[in-house]
């Protein structure tokens, strides 16, 4: 596969929830920096016309973005087409084969539930329009190691590895990409960031509402699948790995394959599940359905840099705030010279990635007054989020460059499953907590980062 930018971008699931939220918000920003110009072939079941796709998208835009300017919205509606048909016809892709002209590197982006990966990718084989095409998949990535496998195997019978594009929304996060500059465009961090200084690490994404009518996707996934197998394990795997050597796309993944190589698999031991009270009442959700809409996990990278240093990830539907952090705590001062500093106030590094994007160190200083006293403070470098780049705007743009950098590679893909493995599929009820709260109490008892979790604030 050339480096060559794709010519076309085929969307499968153009009908679909993700493409009205995300999908067409993000062409239309596209559209309106000049980063778009190719057609954009919208496919799928429903039996539309093009008008309606257009008017689809548009409520999309409006949606999400609370206005729309008429002409670039002009602009996205004359590159859209529509090809309706069942996947598993021949016919629908023979008219995509029509639709595709002359184009000679489409980029076919799956944003179809993964049952039908395999149908599409057969579809587009047979009919030839795979032919030059570069694929982009959505999550979720298979639902354990063997399913993972499976859809590798699948998608390499007929796109090569460079040609395939695993998404993880969260890496296009501008976030994400902060934390990734912030590690290494800087030295100051270097000498503390290891087992010598750093005393834990924790991670809590923390959402307050609950499964949003998603009850039917989310009882079959919980949150360990859903949010901590791959956004959080990625947001671990950008602090823990080491530096890369280069900027290519590999030069990067390799180091965070080489954590993941490291990460210890799960035991249930590792892990505290929660549900919120009221899931079982959610529409498409299960009777007696065991899955966790919370759940607070501990890994270890077994390496000289972290060995021993454990690193907790905490994640939960209906908690108290909408808010994803991390924080690095660094070990207490040796000798209380002054007053006595409590256990858990000491130095940290908290990265804050959503709402806000901000960069805060922990520190003390001594309060005003008489007495050699501190107080604990904070040195935040904050950005408004104002003029940030969408993660789908970015991340297609990434897949039709054939910037994989952003993407899941498939050793990534499979290491992941094998981490979190053991602790799937869990069918012990776990225990229920408080819609609004920080998970169940009693079962997070004594489960958590030496000296404790620190809640994000709203
Ligand atoms: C999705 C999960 O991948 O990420 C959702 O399926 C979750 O359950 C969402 O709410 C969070 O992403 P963001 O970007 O909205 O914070």
């Amino acid at each position: 596969m050339s480096q060559e930018r794709s010519d076309t971008l085929v969307l499968f699931g153009a009908t679909g929830d993700l493409a009205h939220k995300k999908i067409f918000p993000a062409l239309y920003a596209m559209v309106a920096k000049g980063t778009l110009n190719e057609p954009v072939i919208g496919v799928a079941f429903d039996p539309w016309d093009l008008a309606k796709l257009q008017a689809r998208a548009r409520d999309g835009i409006v949606n999400a973005i609370g206005s729309i300017d008429e002409k670039i919205f002009a602009r996205l509606a004359s590159l859209l087409r529509y090809v309706s048909g069942d996947y598993r016809a021949p016919a629908t892709f023979e008219k995509l084969k029509t639709a595709l002209g002359s184009a000679e590197r489409p980029l076919h982006y799956l944003a179809v539930p993964p049952a039908m990966f395999e149908v599409v990718v057969q579809g587009l084989e047979q009919s030839g329009a795979a032919q030059g095409a570069r694929l982009m998949v959505e999550k979720p990535f298979g639902h354990d190691l063997q399913s993972a496998r499976w859809l590798n195997r699948v998608l390499h019978l007929v796109f090569d590895e460079k040609s395939i594009f695993r998404i993880d929304h969260y890496l296009g996060k501008e976030a994400i990409q902060n934390l990734l500059y912030f590690r290494f465009a800087n030295s100051f961090l270097e000498p503390i960031w290891n087992r010598n200084y750093v005393e834990s690490v924790q991670i809590t994404m923390a959402e307050d509402f609950g499964v949003e009518g998603r009850g039917r996707f989310y009882d079959e996934v919980g949150c360990i699948r859903d949010v901590i197998e791959n956004h959080l394990l990625n947001i671990l795997l950008l602090l823990a790995m080491e530096p890369p050597v280069g900027r290519s796309a590999d030069d990067l993944i390799d180091e965070k394959v080489q954590v993941l190589r490291a990460i210890r698999t799960l035991t249930r031991d590792d892990v505290v599940r929660g549900q919120f009270d009221g899931y079982l009442n959610e529409p498409g959700v299960a009777p007696n359905s065991p899955v966790e809409t919370f759940a607070a996990v501990r890994f270890f990278v077994d390496t000289w840099r972290w060995q021993d240093v454990p690193f907790f990830i905490r994640a939960g539907k209906s908690l108290p705030v909408h808010a994803t952090e991390v924080i690095v705590r660094l070990k207490r001062p040796p000798l209380d010279v002054f007053d006595p500093i409590k256990p858990g106030e000491c130095n940290h590094v908290r990265f804050r990635i959503d709402p806000q994007v901000a960069i805060s160190i922990g520190a003390r200083r001594k309060a005003p007054g008489d007495d050699m006293v501190g107080e604990q403070v904070e040195l935040t470098a904050l950005d408004d989020s104002k003029g940030d780049m969408p993660p789908y705007e970015r991340l297609i743009g990434d897949a039709m460059n054939g910037n994989g950098q952003l993407f899941t590679r498939q050793d990534a893909s499979e290491l992941a499953w094998r981490i979190v493995g053991p602790v799937l599929g869990d069918t012990t009820p776990p225990p229920v907590y408080t819609p609004k709260t920080w998970g169940p109490a009693e079962a997070m008892a004594g489960f958590g980062p030496p000296n404790g979790w620190i809640n994000p604030a709203k």
